[in-house]
């Protein structure tokens, strides 16, 4: 506490303190605005002073006297440079103090404009690198504005600029994008944002126009390529051999017996095939496209467990029967008739499903 007190006498003795007795405050304490709009901001002084004014490039006020705040009013901001000054004379000593207000002069992008530079005009090949650019024409000031770019609905770049110029200026990003398959029929696109720290709602990204991507691959399966598909005696099986590709896959079957193909013409281009008579043996299908072709393998075998499934959907049926037969003659003993009451329906239900 003495400590502080021998500072202060320290300081004020050597005559430091004066400007600090004549603090002046900004309110607001920066003003962020659009170019051509107003700007008003108010410089108060907590001192004893004996006039204050404002200096700027225009809408200055001059001197005035005997005031302790004063109002900075430009009712349309026509500069990109602006350093307002709010300056106040102490009555004491005469001795000026001065403070600028901070001032960002914006202006919103003009156009943003999503071009392409490379592949132009053709659909997109997956794992191909497509060099893109983003125009923002007439914008201000650049060292606050970010440029992203959205694939999908992600944002997969953000790029920002070191330019401390305050005037507009014409601007572009250029960036190159690698598609996939997952971005057939998604949109690209770009976004100009001015980041100046305020809640002025003119202050939204400004979207340029969203190109669709059309995305060229090759036929892939979901499933396996190598399936192997058992074959019951005297049932029929479906192929299912369909694939996603960009084009539209078309499909080729190969079977184990080149003379079933006469046979099976009808089906033979289409993802799934149902041979009207299956043998074991190995259906190759071939899906392609323009961008290549894939081939799946069924290897269809005779089921061997042939007679013990069958006895087991016997078995099934059977104790199905009995139960069936032995809950009716229940309900026919107890209630005397095959009422279907809501009550009886539940305790049936209840009596067939229990032991199963
Ligand atoms: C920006 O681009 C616009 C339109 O292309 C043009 O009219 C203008 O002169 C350019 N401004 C600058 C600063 O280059
Ligand atoms: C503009 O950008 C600069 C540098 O990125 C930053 O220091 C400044 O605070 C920004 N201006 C506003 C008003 O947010
Ligand atoms: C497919 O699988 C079978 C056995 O499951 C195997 O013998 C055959 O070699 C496989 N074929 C291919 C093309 O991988």
């Amino acid at each position: 506490m003495s400590f502080l007190l021998l500072l202060l006498g320290i300081l004020a003795c050597t005559g430091n303190l004066v400007n600090a007795s004549c603090k002046l405050e900004m309110n607001p304490p920066r003003v962020v605005v659009r170019y051509g709009d107003s700007l008003k901001a108010t410089c108060s002084s907590t001192g004893d002073v004996e006039g204050m004014g404002w200096e700027s490039t225009y809408g200055g006020t001059g001197l005035k006297k005997d005031v302790s705040s004063l109002v900075l009013n430009i009712t349309s901001v026509k500069a990109w440079e602006l350093e307002p000054q709010c300056y106040a004379s102490l009555r004491s000593d005469g001795s000026q103090c001065t403070e600028t207000l901070p001032v960002t002069v914006y202006k919103l992008p003009q156009s943003v404009t999503l071009s392409q530079l490379s592949g132009k005009g053709a659909p997109m090949v997956e794992g191909q690198l497509y060099q893109m650019k983003c125009d923002v024409v007439n914008v201000a000031p650049v060292k606050n504005l970010s440029i992203s770019w959205y694939k999908g609905r992600s944002i997969y770049s953000i790029e920002t600029f070191e330019d401390p110029s305050p005037f507009p200026v014409n601007i572009s990003s250029e960036k190159s994008v690698t598609v996939n398959r997952n971005d057939n029929g998604a949109y690209i696109w770009c976004e100009a944002m001015l980041n100046l720290g305020s809640v002025d709602r003119n202050l939204r990204p400004m979207l340029s126009q969203p190109k669709e991507l059309t995305v060229l691959y090759p036929p892939t399966f979901d499933t396996p390529f190598n399936e192997t598909v058992e074959l019951p005696a005297g049932k029929t099986i479906s192929l299912i051999c369909t694939a996603k590709g960009n084009p539209k896959p078309v499909y080729r079957w190969d079977f184990p017996d080149p003379a079933q193909e006469t046979n099976e013409k009808h089906d033979s281009s289409k993802p799934i095939l149902t041979p009207a008579f299956p043998i074991p043996g190995t259906y190759t299908c071939t899906a392609s496209n323009s961008q290549g072709s894939s081939i799946k393998y069924f290897q269809v075998v005779e089921a061997s467990e042939d007679r013990t499934t069958f006895g087991v959907i016997l078995g099934v049926f059977v104790s199905l029967g009995v139960l069936l037969l032995i809950s009716g003659l229940f309900f026919v003993t107890q209630n005397g008739t095959f009422s279907c009451s809501k009550n009886n329906y539940t305790r049936g239900q209840a009596t067939s499903s229990g032991p199963v």
